[in-house]
């Protein structure tokens, strides 16, 4: 009796290691390791780290010891409550943004899908949203349709100059240019001109901001909690703007192509279906957050390495006033003028590579698939980081210097500068931003020289690119011979 017991649990073991054997066999061979890496604590994984380094100053760091560490395309880690793979380099660029929607789609943390709930409430509609926000943004963002935007820019900058600058010693260019480009914004995507309701409206949009990527911890006064408010007041009032502008179109009160409101309330889908109220509001609140933040910090950080830099402002000076001259005494700036600012551009990739907004985005796998030798499971969110290519060596020598010319002929090598992102999810707001950003440089430097007040203060992300005191300058006007 014994002997048979034995021998059925010597066949039970046999047949154990061969499937085990063939289970495991059979599915590294589809699939290989996972990336090197480290999880971190439970719960927050690294998320702590993550977000210290870039409160710190030094986003990159999370990336560039984790390259160093690990492997130099990509690595594993937890963030914001998910397993997350890092894609580094040109290759992990190239590799995220032709595979949209093949191998992975866009993700957003739950911190966001929280503040911002009705168009995110499931995964494909998500994704339908999105595509159809961006099937509808190119009228309004084309080159062509900006065009129309360039006296009006140029209009609201000599005011913004004249009214918040001028006749100051001293200024903090962050609020101030903040409140340059959300009044742009608030002008351009909903008619609103009244600064004070602009200002009130400001105020709940920095809240927003700083509590959208944040632990997701919902309790009072943390910024998550405040984040989720400020959304559900800004919604609410976009939602009576919605109803307002509703009953002026129907009276011929207001303009079908005044502005995007406009624009999105006539705007039928493919079945003939106006879009619903909740999400234009939504579609809405997405661009004034996208359109003006992003812009706020490529401004601020401008001004910033203008100040450090004197040979850079001087070229920037030189070609600004060749236009300026070329204008009569109270003609706006148009297309062809902006064209013309070739060189000021180039400074502005420059910093935009050094000091780029938004460090990354998030992505979701679709499906399994191998990167470089690497499994990377379906449901895994994968990170890109704008750093892993703008501060590193391979592709931009002595990447800390500061070299507008690296954006002369044809520039940088492909999938290396993404400040913008790239392939389809690329910033649809590129050309808009370039507008509105040469606007600035023009009529900031045809007035001021200006000094930094800080020598050395500290950059954050917050959750984009900020300077920690708001960039306190001293200004001098031109000697009056220029
Ligand atoms: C300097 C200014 C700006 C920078 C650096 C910037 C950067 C970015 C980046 C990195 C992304 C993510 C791409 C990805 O997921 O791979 C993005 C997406 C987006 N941006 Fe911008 N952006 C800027 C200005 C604007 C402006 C002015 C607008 C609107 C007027 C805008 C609207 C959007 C929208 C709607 C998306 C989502 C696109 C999608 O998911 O398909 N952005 N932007």
């Amino acid at each position: 009796m014994e002997l048979l017991y034995v021998s059925l649990l010597c066949l039970f073991v046999f047949l154990a290691s061969l499937f085990i054997h063939f289970f495991y066999k059979n599915k590294f061979a589809l699939s290989g390791p996972l990336p090197p890496g480290k999880i971190g604590w439970p719960v927050f994984g690294e998320t702590l780290e993550f977000l210290y380094t870039g409160c710190k100053g030094h986003p990159e760091k999370f990336i560039f010891d984790r390259i160093a560490k690990y492997s130099s395309n990509v690595f594993k880690t937890h963030l914001l409550g998910e397993q997350t793979a890092v894609f580094c380099g040109a290759s992990g660029n190239k590799f995220l943004f032709t595979n949209e929607n093949k191998l992975v789609q866009v993700w957003w943390p739950n911190s966001v899908k929280k503040v911002f709930p009705s168009t995110t409430q499931t995964s494909t509609s998500k994704e339908a949203e999105a595509i159809k926000l961006r099937k509808m943004l190119p009228n309004f963002l084309k080159p062509e349709a900006l065009q129309r935007y360039v006296g009006i820019m140029d209009h609201m900058a000599q005011c913004h100059f004249a009214s918040d600058w001028e006749n100051h010693d001293q200024v903090f260019v962050f609020p101030l240019t903040k409140h340059y480009t959300f009044r742009i914004a608030c002008r351009l995507f909903l008619s609103i001109q009244d600064p004070n309701y602009v200002a009130k409206f400001s105020e709940h949009f920095d809240v927003l901001a700083s509590g959208v990527i944040s632990i997701p911890l919902n309790l009072p006064g943390t910024p998550f909690n405040r984040a989720i408010k400020a959304s559900n007041f800004i919604r609410k009032e976009l939602m009576k703007l919605i109803k307002q502008r509703k009953i002026d179109l129907g009276e011929g009160k207001a303009s079908p192509t005044q502005d995007i409101l406009s624009y999105f309330l006539l705007m039928c889908d493919e079945n003939g279906k106006l879009m619903n109220e909740l999400d234009i509001a939504d579609k809405i609140l997405g661009l004034l957050i996208g359109g003006h933040d992003t812009i706020t910090s490529a401004c601020t950080s401008i001004v910033k390495y203008l100040a450090e830099l004197p040979h850079i402002y001087e070229g920037v000076y030189q070609e600004q006033m060749e236009i300026a001259k070329s204008k009569g005494p109270s003609e706006l700036l148009n297309w062809e003028d902006i064209k013309k600012m070739k060189y000021s551009w180039n400074v502005a990739c420059e910093v935009l590579r050094l000091a780029p907004p938004l460090q990354g985005a998030f992505r979701e796998a679709i499906s399994d698939f191998i990167f470089n030798g690497f499994s990377i499971p379906k449901g895994w969110k994968i990170y890109w980081s704008t750093t892993s290519t703008h501060k590193n060596p391979e592709f931009f020598p002595e990447p800390e210097k500061f070299d507008p010319s690296r954006f002369e002929g044809s520039g940088p090598i492909p999938y290396t500068f993404v400040p913008f992102g790239g392939g389809p999810r690329m910033c649809p707001g590129l050309e808009y931003a370039r507008l509105e950003i040469l606007v600035f440089m023009h009529h900031i430097v045809k007035r001021f020289k200006w000094k930094k007040i800080i020598p050395h203060e500290k950059i954050i992300v917050n959750p984009i690119l900020i300077p920690a005191k708001g960039l306190p300058v001293w200004l001098y006007s031109h000697e009056p011979d220029g």
